[in-house]
């Protein structure tokens, strides 16, 4: 009898020869990458990379011109955005996407909502409502916001509502979270803290990571693997060391083979 031919498990995001093209102008070219099950990647190049524009074009946010977006095996290159977060896939933004009125808490439960696919309706049945609270406090206790569940999301310092966006993502227990530079404008004693948090959410949570990050420290640190955008497409994908030593990258980076 023959035996089945071993496959590779299937990655649990994938993109295949992904484009974009606006007005002529070429912002993501042929972007082809497939990670694994609870891989930590980050994604790093030069501003106006594309790294941003590649997670519009994960999350659904923006359509691709080419090519396909894949969830554990499944294109959902024509799903939006919200059907991409029930397929696993959560997401924080490079800016701030809190309300700043609501508190915290609740901040959380309606990511925690949408994710579960739960109305926004606030006249829903109070058995609907539960999950998402405790899911949120649950995800507040892990960023060490519980002691500020019920301030205006718009009080917290900088620091503090990065957390709470990452809260938010893991409030919605997405297999997936795709953090767009998550460190920006925090404090130097801030990041570490950050860093931890990140590495715990992988390791302990067993999430797949996407980290678009500029501190290469923090990325070298992080990232299992590590992808190299330059003029929207990828200029490498492999493990920190071989990218490091990569001439193409060098060569984008600082002009010159080293
Ligand atoms: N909707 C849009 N219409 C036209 N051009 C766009 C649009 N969105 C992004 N761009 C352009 O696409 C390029 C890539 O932008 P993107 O924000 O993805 O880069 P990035 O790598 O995230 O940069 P940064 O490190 O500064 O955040 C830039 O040249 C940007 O101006
Ligand atoms: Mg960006």
């Amino acid at each position: 009898m023959a035996t089945p031919t071993p496959t590779l498990a299937t990655p649990i995001l994938a993109t295949r020869s992904l484009g974009l093209d606006i007005g002529g102008a070429r912002i993501v070219a042929d972007v082809s990458l497939e990670v694994r099950d609870g891989e930590l990647v980050g994604i790093i190049g030069p501003n106006g990379a594309g790294k941003t524009t590649l997670f519009n074009l994960l999350s659904g946010l923006m359509r691709p011109t080419a090519g396909t977006v894949e969830i554990d095996g499944r294109d959902v290159t024509a799903d939006a955005p919200f059907a991409r977060t029930r397929a696993g896939l959560g997401r924080t933004f490079q800016t701030s996407s809190v309300f700043p009125l609501l508190p915290v808490r609740e901040n959380v439960r309606l990511a925690a909502e949408s994710a579960l696919g739960g109305t926004l309706k606030l006249w829903r049945r109070a058995a609907r409502f539960r999950p998402a609270l405790d899911r949120a406090d649950w995800a507040l206790e892990r960023v060490g916001l519980a002691e500020r569940a019920f301030w205006p999301a718009g009080l917290l310092a900088h620091g503090d509502k990065r957390k709470l966006e990452l809260a938010m993502v893991l409030a919605g227990e997405s297999r997936v979270i795709l953090l767009d530079e998550p460190m920006a404008g925090i404090s130097h004693e801030d990041v570490d803290g950050l860093v931890e948090l990140i590495r715990s959410v992988h390791q302990e949570e067993g999430k797949t990571v996407l980290l678009v990050e500029h501190r290469m420290e923090v990325v070298l640190g992080l990232a299992q693997r590590i992808a190299v955008m330059h003029h929207g497409a990828l200029l490498a994908f492999d493990e920190p060391a071989a990218v490091m030593a990569n001439e193409t990258v060098q060569t984008a980076y600082l002009g010159e083979p080293l």
